[in-house]
């Protein structure tokens, strides 16, 4: 991990002589956006938000987010394209029931159905899928996973990705341990996350630029919102407290622009450039209009912000990057718990006898009674 964390994206020269006079190409063109005006749930400062449960989640649910989350699904399968398999790590062969959680449009639950024709593959979130066309093996529901789970049968697989800020310390620790419980002994848990803090190996972004303070501006709000955007630093501790066993990480670096000399890399860089360019107004907008430092910041306070970031963005001779961590490990096995239940259970048996061979007696566990008064008056 440290050694992928070390090592540097070189950059490819070839971009400058090709866009030596650099105006503004394809890949950075602003007139792709496919916002549009048909809106669901609750709208607020030009964007519209799931209403299943006020203020649940930080992101929009609008054209233009799932535009942002169709081309991080793109980054991920891009930048794991050497894996036999892009979609997931854990050894998982022949799965029957999937689930996964915070689904958003349903890409990677999607994939994952066609991909295993005979699984049962369930996504959930917040609000509807804008899909028309599903595998019947796909379903895509709509709930709140902090509520109590109602799928009846357990899952031998179940996936997260981008939560990032979705929830609380505690309210993260509720789902982990609702994912260990509605996995099979054995089943495995995976997720992948991304950081919001940019990167740069060598200088080229500027620390006060704006896209150099992003993450710092992102991530106070996000932290007085009591939903720190940090998970992908605090999720490999939280998943082994739920139990899970048999942790594996990898971590990546995504660059942002098509910068990065290495094809792979400069593919997922071009597609970064497209989440962020589309994602940055959805990911502020909500979260420094109530939760900004060190007040919370006007609707247009945040439309300069933003488009000053897309500016930075824009800039080809900016190296930016960020980091994104993928871990996957298992529930024990019945077998695995049972060995474990009876190496504590000896642990305690010679314990005690220790303490019994020492002289060392146990006190009474009933509450000791309240002292009675000895003066003999009344
Ligand atoms: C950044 S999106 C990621 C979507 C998808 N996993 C992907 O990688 O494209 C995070 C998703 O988590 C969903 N989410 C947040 N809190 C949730 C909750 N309590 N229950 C279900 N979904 C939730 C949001 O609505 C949002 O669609």
């Amino acid at each position: 991990m440290s050694q992928e964390k070390e090592k540097q994206i070189a950059v490819d020269p070839d971009l400058y002589a090709l866009t030596a006079a650099y105006g503004v190409d394809d890949n950075q063109s602003e007139t792709t956006s496919l916002a549009s005006s048909i809106y669901r749930g609750v709208m607020e400062n030009g964007r519209r938000y799931q209403t299943i449960r006020e203020g649940a989640y930080w992101g929009p649910s609008d054209e233009q987010q799932f535009e942002t989350l169709e081309a991080g699904h793109l980054v991920c399968l891009v930048t794991d394209s050497d894996a036999p398999n892009p979609l997931f790590r854990a050894p998982v062969k022949d799965p029957q029931r999937v689930l996964d959680i915070g689904t958003g449009q349903g890409s990677w639950a999607v994939d994952m159905a066609d991909m295993f024709p005979n699984s049962t593959v369930y996504g959930v979130d917040l609000y509807p899928p804008p899909v028309t066309w599903m595998p019947p093996n796909c379903i895509l529901e709509v709930d709140d996973v902090l509520q109590e789970w109602t799928w009846r049968e357990p899952f031998d697989f179940i996936h997260m990705r981008l939560m990032l800020g979705a929830f609380s310390s505690q309210e993260w620790d509720r789902v982990y341990k609702q994912c260990y419980d509605n996995l099979e002994p054995g089943g495995w848990f995976e997720q992948l996350e991304g950081g919001c803090t940019v990167h740069c190996d060598d200088g080229s972004l500027p620390k006060d630029s704006i896209l150099g303070q992003w993450g710092k501006n992102i991530c106070a709000a996000a932290n007085n919102a009591g939903k720190p955007l940090e998970t992908l630093d605090t999720m490999g501790q939280e998943i082994e407290k739920a139990g899970f066993v048999d942790l594996h990480e990898k971590v990546y670096k995504w660059p942002i622009g098509p910068w990065p000399r290495d094809p792979v890399l400069k593919e997922s860089g071009r597609l970064s450039y497209h989440m962020w360019r589309t994602g940055v107004d959805g990911w502020a907008m909500f979260l420094l209009t109530k939760y900004g430092m060190p007040e919370p910041w006007s609707k247009e306070e945040v439309q300069v912000y933003v488009a000053k970031a897309r500016s930075d963005l824009q800039n080809p001779n900016y190296h930016g990057y960020i980091f994104a961590r993928r871990i996957w490990g298992r529930k024990p096995t019945l077998e695995e718990v049972a060995a474990k239940n009876a190496k504590e259970d000896k642990e305690a048996r010679e314990a005690k006898q220790a303490r019994e061979a020492a002289g060392v007696k146990e006190i009474k566990k009933e509450p000791l009674s309240p002292p009675t008064s000895t003066s003999g008056r009344s």
